[in-house]
């Protein structure tokens, strides 16, 4: 309601999102994918859309439903995703929650691959573009507020901050995916935020939660 209105901190904002998986190609009928259900990209897309921005939501093929309020484009691939992105600028802020796969199969099939006639495939892989890097490095039309997500199984906090540098982003919102924490797909999260200012520990709370108190700061920021 207060998006229709056009009220709330973020009015006349225009913050994308990205989210999901990407799935990669091998032929017409099999892909490479992951295990991100959506759910954290899909929440924060949620949140600034419900503090009055317009959302650009780019989703891989994600479990949960996007949601209303904002302007919806899926994709597969992270090629699809990337070229997405580019259309979706400029931007006030861009939000870079999708995992997307770091590599493709280098020349997928056009037709389905038969086991008598092809034997066992052996995939060759080519790196995909790094979208969030790309953004975050543009000379111009550069969001004012980039922001990055980190999931790592081990020394989350040094291995996020050292993410950051590398790929030039404002913030990066890292979580510890290990196994044993049951994130990975479960309702909870549990996230560092990394500024210019070093690490900031969120208790574990709600993936809406989490998505709440980062389209704040979101807006706290672009208020600035
Ligand atoms: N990302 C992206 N495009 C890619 C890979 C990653 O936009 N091709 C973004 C993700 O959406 C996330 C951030 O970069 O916001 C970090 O992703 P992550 O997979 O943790 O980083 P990588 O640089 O791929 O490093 P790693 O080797 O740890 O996977
Ligand atoms: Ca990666």
């Amino acid at each position: 309601i207060e998006a229709a209105l056009g009220d709330g901190p973020l009015a006349g904002r225009r913050v994308l999102v990205t989210s999901g998986p990407t799935h990669e190609p091998i032929d017409p009928v099999r892909y490479i994918a992951n295990r991100s259900s959506g759910a954290q990209g899909t929440a924060v897309a949620r949140a600034l859309a419900a503090l009055g921005a317009q959302v650009v939501f780019i989703t891989g093929p994600a479990e949960v439903p996007p949601p209303d309020g904002v302007e919806l484009v899926r994709v597969e691939s992270a090629a699809q995703m990337a070229a997405a992105v580019q259309e979706a600028l400029p931007a006030d802020a861009g939000v870079f929650a999708a995992a997307v796969a770091d590599w493709r199969v280098a020349s997928a099939s056009d037709r389905k691959l038969k086991k008598t006639r092809d034997g066992m495939p052996a995939l060759e892989f080519a790196e995909n573009p790094d979208i969030l890097k790309s953004v975050a490095q543009m000379d111009a039309g550069r969001p004012r507020l980039v922001v990055g997500f980190a999931a790592e199984t081990d020394d989350v906090i040094a291995h996020a901050t050292a993410k950051r540098a590398r790929k030039g982003c404002d913030w990066i919102l890292a979580n510890d995916v290990s196994p044993d924490t049951g994130i990975m797909g479960g309702s909870e999260n549990a996230v560092t935020l990394i500024t210019d200012k070093g690490p900031e520990t969120w208790p574990r709370m709600g993936k809406d939660a989490v998505a709440a108190r980062l389209a704040d700061r979101i807006a706290a920021a672009l208020a600035e």
